[in-house]
Parts: C-alpha cells; sequence; structure tokens
C-alpha cells in the first residue's frame, strides 16, 4: 500500500553549527522518526574532504550506548549529509548551571557514562581531542551520549601506539602537555578534558582559560590553592579526584582503569533523597529538580503532556534501531527522497505538516530538543520583539536581524571571546518562544549572558504559574 509522504522528511530545526556547517533535526513526515543530519560544505575548508572522510570512518567503527549513533552517510555535489542519533536530550551544558554546577549525584552519573564512552573508544585506539560539555549530548532518557568525531583521530592500531603532536580541541579544556610537548600520548589529554567537564559540572565554571604558566588560575591550582572558586564549591573527596586527573605530568595523571575503582566514582547513589535524573524512576525528559530557574514553564508544560514511564515501552518516536529496512536507511541511501526544507527551518516548528500529522504520538513539546536556554513570553510576538532589541541594544549587544524570526546577538565574554547567539521568535500554541542558540563561544559563558537578559526581560517573562494555568 502506497503510504503518502513516508520518504518525506522535513529539516525541522536547526540543533547546532559550527565551522564545518550545521547540524539539523529531520523528522518524518509519515512515522515522526528522528534523526539529527550534519550538514557539511566540503567548499568551507581545503582539508575538509579528507577531515570528513576520517570522521565518517572513525564513525562506522563506532557502536556503543554511549556513543551518538551513525546511521550512515550521504554526498551530494559538495555537499556531505551525515545521519546521526538524534538526542533530544540536548546539550550537557545545558544541565550546568553557571557558578552552580549540578547536583553531584547528577555530575557522578554523567561522569561514568562518559568515562565509559571515552573507555571504550580507547580500547579500540581512537581518541577524541575535543571533550567539552557541547559534545556531550543527552537523549530522552539522560543517557549521555558522546559526539562530533570532527577531530577524532586513531592513535593505536594493531597493537601500536602513535604519539600525537597535533593542537587541537577548546583551550579551556586541553591538558597542559599539548601546548607544551611535542609529542604527546592520546589517552591523558582526553582524561584530563574529563577533569575539566567534571568541574565544570561540580561548579559551573571553567577553572582557567588555557593550562600554562601564564595563566594565574592554572598556577594557583599547581600550588594546591583549594580555597580559592572553583574548587571551594567542590567537597573533598571529588576534590580529591579532580586532583588526580588534573595533574600536570601526563604519566602520573589517573588512567581510566584506575578512575573506575575511585572512591567517588563508585560510591553507589544517596540512599532517601529522590534522584534528579530520570533514568532509575522517572523518565529523564520531564526531571523536576530542574537547574535553578532554567526555563521551569516549558517542562511544566511537557509534564503534563506526556503520561509515559521508564517501565513503559518507549515513545514511538524514540531513536530508531538501525533496521536495513527502515525510513532512515532509505534516507541514508537518498532512493528518491527529497528534503523539503522550508526558508526558516526554525518555523518548521509551527508547520501544519508537524502538528497536524494524524496519529502523532509526539506533541511540539517533546520534540523540541530540551533547552533551557528558552522561555515563554506573556506577550504579542511584536512586543516580544521590541522589548527584547530594547533590552540587549541598551545592554551593549551587537543587534542585527537575520530572517523574519530571528536576531543574531554579539558582544564579548568576562574573558574577552567572542560571543555571538542567535534568538528565534517561535510561535507556539498561541504563545510566544525565545529560543536562544549559541552560534560561537563558550557555553557557560552564553548561559550566563542568557540568565542575564531573561532577568531584564522579566517583565514579559511568563511565569510557570501562568503556564500551568493555560494548560
Ligand atoms: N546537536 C548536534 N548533534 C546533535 C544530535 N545528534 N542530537 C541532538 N542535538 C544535536
Amino acid at each position: 500500500m502506497a503510504v503518502p509522504f513516508v520518504e518525506d522528511w522535513d529539516l525541522v530545526q536547526t540543533l547546532g553549527e559550527g565551522a564545518y556547517g550545521e547540524v539539523q533535526l529531520a523528522v518524518n513526515r509519515k512515522t515522526e522518526e528522528a534523526v539529527a543530519v550534519k550538514i557539511v560544505d566540503m567548499k568551507r575548508a581545503v582539508d575538509c574532504a579528507e577531515n570528513i572522510k576520517k570522521e565518517i570512518c572513525i564513525n562506522k567503527m563506532l557502536n556503543h550506548t554511549n556513543i551518538v549513533k551513525f546511521y550512515g552517510h550521504r554526498k551530494e555535489g559538495n555537499i556531505h549529509y551525515l545521519f546521526l542519533e538524534y538526542c533530544r536530550g540536548g546539550e550537557l551544558f545545558d544541565r550546568i548551571e553557571p557558578d552552580v554546577g549540578m547536583p553531584e549525584q547528577d555530575a557522578q552519573k554523567f561522569f561514568q557514562q562518559l568515562i565509559a564512552g571515552v573507555e571504550y573508544l580507547h580500547g579500540l585506539g581512537i581518541t577524541h581531542r575535543d571533550i567539552k560539555p557541547e559534545n556531550l549530548l543527552l537523549d530522552d532518557r539522560d543517557q549521555l551520549k558522546i559526539s562530533d568525531f570532527g577531530l577524532a583521530t586513531v592513535f593505536r592500531h594493531n597493537g601500536r601506539e602513535r604519539l600525537l603532536n597535533k593542537m587541537c580541541g577548546t583551550m579551556p579544556y586541553v591538558a597542559p602537555e599539548l601546548i607544551k610537548m611535542r609529542g604527546f600520548h592520546a589517552e591523558p589529554v582526553d582524561v584530563w578534558s574529563c577533569g575539566i567537564v567534571l568541574t565544570a559540572m561540580l561548579a559551573g565554571e571553567l577553572p582557567w582559560d588555557q593550562p600554562n604558566d601564564m595563566c594565574q588560575e592554572y598556577c594557583d591550582w599547581k600550588e594546591s590553592k583549594h580555597y580559592l572558586p572553583p574548587w571551594k564549591k567542590i567537597d573533598a573527596v571529588p576534590l580529591a579526584f579532580l586532583c588526580k586527573i588534573l595533574t600536570e605530568n601526563p604519566s602520573s595523571r589517573i588512567r581510566i582503569s584506575e578512575i573506575k575503582k575511585e572512591r567517588w566514582f563508585t560510591k553507589p547513589p544517596k540512599k532517601g533523597i529522590k534522584r534528579s535524573l530520570g533514568t532509575s524512576d522517572a523518565p529523564g525528559l520531564f526531571s523536576k529538580h530542574i537547574r535553578s530557574d532554567m526555563d521551569l514553564s516549558l517542562f511544566s508544560h511537557s509534564e503534563e503532556k506526556v503520561t509515559f514511564s521508564s517501565t513503559q515501552p518507549e515513545p514511538r518516536t524514540a531513536l530508531p534501531t538501525w533496521d536495513s529496512t527502515s525510513h532512515i536507511d532509505k534516507l541514508v541511501q537518498g532512493k528518491g527522497i527529497s528534503f523539503s526544507q522550508p526558508a526558516c527551518p526554525d518555523n518548521m516548528l509551527l508547520s501544519s505538516q508537524l502538528l497536524g500529522t494524524p496519529g502523532s504520538s509526539q506533541s511540539p513539546w517533546q520534540r523540541l530538543v530540551k533547552r533551557m536556554t528558552r522561555f515563554f513570553t506573556k506577550v504579542d510576538a511584536e512586543s516580544s520583539y521590541s522589548s527584547l532589541k530594547e533590552t540587549c541594544e541598551n545592554m551593549g549587544y551587537v543587534w542585527k536581524k537575520c530572517c523574519a524570526n530571528q536576531v543574531t546577538l554579539s558582544t564579548t565574554d568576562r574573558r574577552n571571546s567572542k560571543l555571538i547567539f542567535k534568538v528565534n521568535l517561535v510561535e507556539m500554541d498561541e504563545r510566544i518562544l525565545l529560543d536562544f542558540r549559541l552560534s560561537k563561544g563558550d557555553g557557560l559563558e552564553f548561559k550566563r549572558h542568557f540568565l542575564k537578559i531573561k532577568k531584564k526581560l522579566d517583565d514579559i517573562v511568563a511565569s510557570q504559574k501562568v503556564v500551568m494555568s493555560v494548560t
């Protein structure tokens, strides 16, 4: 029987962007299967062709619960499409409250999952080389998934290890030997960046701009000045653990085999305290212990519409398994499939094609990738836009309108680095959602800026009570 639209996929939302191109969310019009599509334009960089080949080759080797699944790829002209598991829970950095972090038990769980993924990679002789919260995604059950193998490389082949010498990664997360030495071992560099991620999870800030002796914060750490932030916010046991990870000498640095035996790593979650993550007793997507004032409105709304529990089968739109007859398979092969891309993809959330799909088991609330950097307003689109513009201009942001419902804001952060983010105005259920997304810069800084803007817009931010009474 012919099924209308079965082969049509809509690119409904930008999930992320970078120097390579962007990642879009593709939803099958009929089945509502969701996949992330990384779109790489080969014309962007000269070494792009080699890099993308390597990224695809490495992705093909991987199969682990804590690594974003790779479904396949397709090339059309100069554009490469990589089809990847869609992680509905968004990025780990969205769970980190600036200057606070997250509950220690959550950090422990995420860290255990991160180490499981990194251990698997190292076992295959692969190093990620850019571990940071922006590259750690979460699925609908808050399972951490390592993403983006654009910088990954093979450091061990047929049992023989090669030393690395290429400087790559993101400065606050790179290990000191990468800056100092010509040849260094791959594994301790990934372990170091896991330690910086753990610091960010426990304290809500990055400890230094870069780990060298020109950086005061790094020197203070080496002199064990633990009475200073971020260390003073961290409990003695995890702090002792961090001392072993953030050890300057890579040969003395703790290894993954030892990490797994550490007290903080293995200690069972405290009894009698309601866990704040969803995996054990509630679906993670609707965790109640959400992260300060971050967009409770959106979450409370979601909670009401969705009733499945961890004991029930996953919703139909949960990530599909790799199945040779699936629609994703056809999507990858490109058999008679066309993307129907709207002019401004973010607006597709309003599309009747999506909202009105018969038999839809997924509300637009669920389909939206979980992100804390958004809020509803209690005024109309025009007033939302003008309030946002006035506030941001008063705060010194450079304001640029991109398309009807999107603006780009640029500034420099407290470390004097460029910070660029976009704001989309999305109409949903007759209300306006201001959705902020980082384009360039540090994720934690972006969140600090988001919170400042949100506070300034307090008059128009829909309160949780208002949202609840509407539904
Ligand atoms: N952002 C980048 N890659 C993504 C993915 N696979 N799922 C959700 N968001 C993403």
